[in-house]
């Protein structure tokens, strides 16, 4: 089963920020359309920009995700599907993979898979963006050895507030960041109303990785930035995006 299915309800009051959009619809403008997200969650950024007129399709393996996109917006062409090897029947100008979708793959292998894929569906000449988290060793070391119970969030809610903590535990040896989410929703009155935990793993990747996995699938790294004002990736930034285009 899909990681999102059972967190897809509490997706976007988890995140509900847009500070990188105007990143990608800049990108859009340049590139031009059409435009592909690859895991496309809940079209958090697809659809602003089929709202800003561009011809978007999302790819998302969750089907719970993907059913709260379609209730957003009938204006993505939307397809449920891996990344690794979903075949919409076009090819675009722009592809973008953000916000740790591409952290996702669990493996090199899988990583390969998809920057074959999301090549194939690219026109000649046009841009792969991937965008993920970047992680300082210390905030890796401290996850080692018997986890912590962190508080990560509140959020208030019209009717009332979700937490969440997590544990976390990093397998430096696969790249493999193991988290476990603890979700409690409370009323309006402060009552708690529900709570869960969820399993979540991403595979962390560094700067050089994904710039040899790119040009091993057939790209040229065109930037890489440390932020989405272009910032110079350092050992302090906490985004790395890389545009590449098909060789
Ligand atoms: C952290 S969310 C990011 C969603 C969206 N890009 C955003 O910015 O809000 C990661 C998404 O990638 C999806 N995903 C993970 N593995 C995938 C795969 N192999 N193929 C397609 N989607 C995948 C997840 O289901 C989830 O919706």
């Amino acid at each position: 089963m899909p990681e999102y299915d059972t967190v897809a309800d509490l997706y976007d009051l988890e995140y509900d920020h847009d500070y990188d959009l105007p990143f990608w619809l800049a990108l859009a403008q340049r590139e031009g359309g059409p435009v592909i997200e690859w895991g496309a969650g809940t079209g958090r950024i697809a659809i602003p920009l089929a709202k800003a007129g561009f011809d978007v399709t999302g790819v998302e393996i969750s089907n719970p995700m993907l059913g709260l996109a379609r209730k957003k917006s009938k204006s993505v062409r939307y397809v449920l599907g891996d990344m690794r090897s979903a075949k919409p029947d076009r090819r675009y100008r722009l592809a973008v993979c953000a916000f740790n979708s591409f952290l996702c793959l669990p493996s090199v292998d899988d990583a390969l898979a998809f920057l074959r894929n999301a090549r194939e569906h690219l026109l000649p000449g046009g841009l792969l963006g991937i965008e993920v988290s970047a992680f300082t060793p210390e905030e890796l070391a401290e996850t080692s050895g018997i986890p912590a119970l962190h508080h990560d969030f509140t959020r208030e809610l019209p009717s009332g507030r979700l937490e969440r903590f997590s544990t976390s535990r990093y397998d430096a040896a696969a790249q493999l960041l193991e988290m476990r989410l603890f979700y409690e929703l409370y009323g309006s009155e402060g009552e708690l109303e529900s709570k869960r935990a969820n399993d979540l793993t991403i595979r962390v990747t560094g700067r050089d990785e994904l710039v040899l996995m790119l040009r091993l699938s057939g790209f040229e790294v065109e930037a890489i930035y440390g932020g989405f004002e272009g910032e110079p990736f350092t050992a302090g930034s906490d985004h790395l995006i890389a545009l590449a285009r098909r060789a």
